[in-house]
């Protein structure tokens, strides 16, 4: 199993160019299952979860291949299996994504449920509540979910009891080939869902059209065209690098996200005292001499504080000059990271969904465990200001959304060295 060493404290300085984003990618690769045509994606990111969908694709039948600039092309095969198998949705959650397509467009799909995970329970209620509205019909037995929609799926107006961002996300896939208008409310509109999923489906010719703050409405089409597209770079990998740069007092430049996108990380990043310089499609951030603290952060659905976010604030907060307090209102075990932190010498004690950071600490290397994908590089950011060295183990979930972080941390100043 690798792991990471990483040699404290360290200053970054440099470039840091963004990758794709994994959170777009994965519905959009979910969404080429609606095509005829073969789709072309760019700038997928090359990490663990997205080589996992494409599997998951390709178990279905779709032919994947590679061009010579390493873009993605999905071909669809004449006969299509309708299956998305354990072995392949247990790893990761966003393997649901692919019920929605296959309802709408084979009428059938046994998928497996996801299961829950680390950060909390993470149903799957909503997503098939929705699916229901639009004529689906299923029952779950032996942790499968066995569906179909004989008649085909039908536009219907659905109000989300939550904000969810899969849940959406399944529904307007659903809703793009199903007969006549859907309207759904409540809906998550992170920029992975109501730019880069919309823009793509557009583009193939989906008729979607987003009103007011949290609806879209959905025109049904009878097929998509054929198209090439390119993926939004990645905001929280933006959001990490940024954090990264703040808590070690560095300057980095980063390129590739338009900074509107992360305004609201960005104004706390400037709250907590770093200097920020926006640019079209890039950042410049410097960390400041005295990290302040945040009285209270709490985490929200887009376009407030990601929840994604929220373990790598904690490592920063825990070098501010006095207490801060994160409240986390999406996920009900998200602080996995906590008791890691506390290793290195961070002091935080937990109330309920709040965590009380008490600032001012040195860090000191540590051995330290990977628990999910953003309690990993929580552990990295603070390995990178602790003095002396640190071993992170079981980096295998911070390779399902980071692509190459070390070789990116490495080349800004930061010494660290990935052990097989
Ligand atoms: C997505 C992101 C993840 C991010 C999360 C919240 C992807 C691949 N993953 O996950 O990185 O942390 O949004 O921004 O994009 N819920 C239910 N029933 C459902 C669905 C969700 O109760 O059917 C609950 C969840 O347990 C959670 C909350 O709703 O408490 C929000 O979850 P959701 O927005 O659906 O997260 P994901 O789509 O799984």
């Amino acid at each position: 199993m690798d792991r990471f060493l990483i040699n404290g404290p360290c200053k970054i300085k440099g470039v840091i160019n963004l990758s794709g984003s994994k959170n777009a990618s994965l519905p959009i690769l979910a969404a080429t299952i609606l095509f005829e045509e073969p789709v072309e994606i760019k700038n997928l990111p090359n990490v663990k979860d997205i080589r996992t969908m494409l599997d998951l694709i390709k178990s279905l039948g779709f032919i994947i291949k590679k061009n010579k600039t390493n873009n993605s092309i999905i071909i669809k095969k004449k006969i299509i299996k309708t299956f998305a198998s354990y072995s392949l949705v247990k790893t990761m959650r966003a393997g649901i994504l692919v019920l929605g397509p296959l309802i709408s467009k084979y009428r059938k799909a046994t998928t497996s449920l996801p299961g829950g995970c680390l950060i909390g329970a993470r149903p799957v209620n909503f997503h098939l509540d929705a699916l229901g509205k639009l004529g689906m019909k299923h029952r779950i037995k032996k942790g499968y979910i066995f569906a179909n929609a004989e008649k085909g799926l039908k536009g219907s107006i659905i109000k989300f009891p939550k904000i969810s961002v899969g849940a959406t996300e399944n529904a307007i896939l659903a809703a793009t080939l199903a007969e006549g208008k859907t309207i759904l409310k409540n809906c998550a509109i992170e920029p992975e869902i109501r730019i880069d999923l919309t823009n793509f489906l557009n583009k193939a010719g989906a008729k979607i059209k987003w009103k007011g703050k949290r609806s879209v409405e959905i025109e049904g089409v009878k097929k998509l065209n054929g198209i090439s597209y390119s993926v939004m770079a990645d905001r929280i990998e933006c959001g990490t690098f940024c954090v990264a740069a703040v808590i070690s007092k560095g300057e980095v430049k980063i390129n590739g996200l338009n900074p509107k996108i992360i305004s609201t990380e960005l104004k706390l990043l400037k709250k907590i005292g770093a200097k920020i310089k926006n640019f079209e499609n890039s950042i410049l951030i410097k960390g400041p001499k005295k990290i302040k603290s945040i009285k209270l952060l709490k985490t929200k659905e887009y376009d407030g504080f990601p929840t994604d976010l929220q373990a790598p604030f904690m490592a920063l907060l825990c070098k501010a000059n006095g207490k801060s307090v994160i409240q986390e209102r999406i996920f009900e075990n998200r602080f996995t990271h906590v008791g890691e932190l506390k290793r290195l010498g961070a002091k935080i004690s937990i109330i309920k969904n709040k965590a009380i950071i008490k600032g001012n600490s040195n860090f000191e290397g540590a051995e330290l465990m990977s628990s999910d994908l953003r309690a990993s590089v929580a552990l990295v950011i603070a390995a990178i200001v602790a003095k002396g060295n640190s071993i992170i183990n079981r980096i295998y979930h911070l390779d399902r959304g980071y692509e190459k972080i070390e070789n990116k941390l490495r080349k800004v100043g930061v010494n660290i060295k990935r052990l097989s």
